[in-house]
């Protein structure tokens, strides 16, 4: 009984002093990029500030309005740049099924340029401008949170309003942010981020793996930190004194919150500030539409998930595709659930039932779920392997090709390319893991493994959040390799010296011996003579 007061009594006092942590802190957000994917996690952490009695200043392409967060949530609408045109321009392609067919540095290009005009036109949004340009910054703010996509400029406003910097950063791990923490990325074991290679990497595979990594940190020096540092120059250079450069503020960020977790990421090295909380999106799940739950209830023999995300559409895919699809699922004895954009376009057999937006973690939930045919998208794998459900991939671009590698290495996903997929290899990869036990035991497996925290992920964000914010920034996380010029960091005035003190004893030596034979040879004619 005494027991149970004394851990009631010490469950209080942790309680409020969490609480005392976590009320009334002043938070700006600026996420600049309209990757509608990226703000299932932006968004996450924005309505647990809020409940945590954060105020916070939301400056985002996709309002909140209808969710009423109450008096402490403010937002800044800003307008949605359209990636379309850049798109186009730059990849020659017409659809983003497409984009399988380009080059990774293409792609990085094409991310550049989407980054690059995204900030330029949140920085000529007017209430953006209104808070760049307010008289009295001062005590204003206590944390800026921007994301770490392609909008370094956003770090402008941490510089303005003197306040400590969080990323969150909706991808996993990039090779790039070694310059960004001050740490080496080996790049024998740590394969680019947008490449479909492991930790474990054949020689042509790590010629690839060097050559793009390389070409990155070379693109990022010469070209787009310039074109950053451009934006701000462009909007700003007659209105302040001196503007900082991009990496500069950089060298400020004092956390950053990325979004994977074990066991999707192999080990590689990691600096004190770098903090996976992958997952933090994923809620306890809600019931279903009731039609929806009533069909997937039902569905005895089980039931497949088929989305390719938010950027991908079925309803894009040439008909002859469609009807290998539709011609392989009415020969299931499984229901087959389909996010397609377009109902009229199809005839569908009795088994399946198609909508334009479904409610993906709360499907993935569901007990009778025994397949996602995917894009392999972070997000859906995220969601797949925090419920245990085995993957059919069907990469399109970017990182959904390692996230597909990493579940075919892993045991639990197959891959099939949806570009020339056929009605046999598509029904035998169904079956197989519909009926093979293996997919599903390793799913499981990962899932106990990537749900398995000392705190939650979301918690995790909370604590780093709060912290960074306790600590008024924390400098102490952040690796002094960030301040080291290139030639330091990589000890190559050290390897200088170290040849220099090889070399020159031998390059004496030689000099001697050569003045000694000459002196000889001088002395052998002057006889002769
Ligand atoms: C709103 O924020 C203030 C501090 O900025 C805090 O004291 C208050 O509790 C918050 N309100 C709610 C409803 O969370
Ligand atoms: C970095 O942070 C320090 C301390 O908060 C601040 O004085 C300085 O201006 C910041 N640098 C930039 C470039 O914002």
């Amino acid at each position: 009984m005494q027991l149970r007061v004394l851990k009631f009594l010490l469950l209080a006092l942790v309680g409020l002093q969490h609480l005392e942590l976590s009320t009334g802190s002043r938070i700006l957000t600026a996420f600049f990029f309209p990757g509608k994917s990226h703000f299932m996690m932006l968004n996450a952490v924005i309505r647990e500030l809020v409940q945590h009695g954060h105020e916070v200043t939301n400056i985002t392409p996709f309002s909140l309005a209808k969710e009423n967060l109450g008096l402490n949530y403010t937002e800044i609408v800003i307008p949605q740049y359209n990636f379309w045109p850049s798109i186009l321009e730059t990849t020659k392609v017409n659809s983003v099924v497409e984009l399988t067919d380009v080059s990774t540095l293409t792609l990085l290009k094409l991310f550049y340029e989407m980054g690059l005009k995204s900030t330029s036109m949140a920085f000529e949004s007017p209430e953006v401008l209104k808070l760049i340009h307010a008289k009295d910054k001062a005590g204003k703010y206590d944390l800026l949170l921007v994301e770490q996509f392609f909008n370094e400029g956003a770090l402008f406003l941490g510089h303005l309003y003197q306040v400590p910097v969080i990323n969150l950063f909706t991808f996993t791990f990039a090779n790039y942010m070694s310059s960004l923490t001050g740490i080496v990325t080996p790049w024998s074991y740590v394969a680019h981020g947008w490449k479909p290679y492991t930790d474990r990497m054949s020689l042509s595979e790590r010629i690839d793996n060097v050559y793009v990594s390389l070409a990155e940190e070379l693109m990022r020096k010469y070209w787009y930190y310039p074109a950053q540092d451009g934006i701000l120059e462009q909007h700003f250079s007659k209105t302040f004194d001196r503007l900082p450069s991009i990496r500069e503020m950089e060298r400020n960020i004092s956390v950053i919150l990325l979004n994977t977790y074990m066991p999707l990421e192999a080990p590689r090295p990691v600096s004190f500030n770098m903090i996976p909380v992958g997952g933090l999106h994923i809620k306890p799940p809600k019931p279903l539409p009731p039609k929806m739950q009533k069909f997937l209830d039902e569905a005895v023999h089980g039931a497949i998930y088929f989305s390719l995300g938010s950027q991908v559409r079925c309803a894009d895919f040439p008909p002859e595709k469609l009807k290998i699809f539709l011609d392989v699922f009415a020969r299931l004895k499984q229901r087959v659930l389909w996010k397609f954009e377009d109902d009229k376009l199809l005839k569908l057999p009795p088994n399946v039932m198609t909508q334009d937006w479904l409610p993906q973690t709360d499907i993935l939930a569901h007990p009778n779920v025994k397949v996602f045919i995917s894009h392999g998208g972070l997000f859906g794998t995220q969601e797949a392997v925090h419920y245990g459900v085995p993957v059919l991939g069907m990469p399109v671009y970017a990182d959904q090709y390692l996230n597909i590698k990493k579940g075919q290495i892993a045991g639990y996903t197959m891959g099939v390319d949806y570009r020339t997929v056929a009605e046999q290899e598509l029904r035998h990869a169904l079956t197989e893991l519909l009926e093979n036990p293996k997919y599903r035991d390793n799913i499981k497996r990962a899932s106990r493994i990537f749900r398995d925290r000392p705190l939650s992920a979301m918690d995790t964000a909370m604590y780093w959040i709060d912290y960074v914010i306790e600590h008024r920034g924390a400098a102490h996380l952040v690796s002094e390799g960030l301040n080291l010029p290139w030639y330091q960091f990589y000890l190559l005035d050290i390897a200088g010296i170290a040849v220099a003190l090889v070399l020159f004893p031998l390059l004496a030596l030689l000099l001697i011996c050569r003045s000694l034979r000459s002196a000889k040879k001088l002395k052998a004619k002057s006889k002769r003579n």
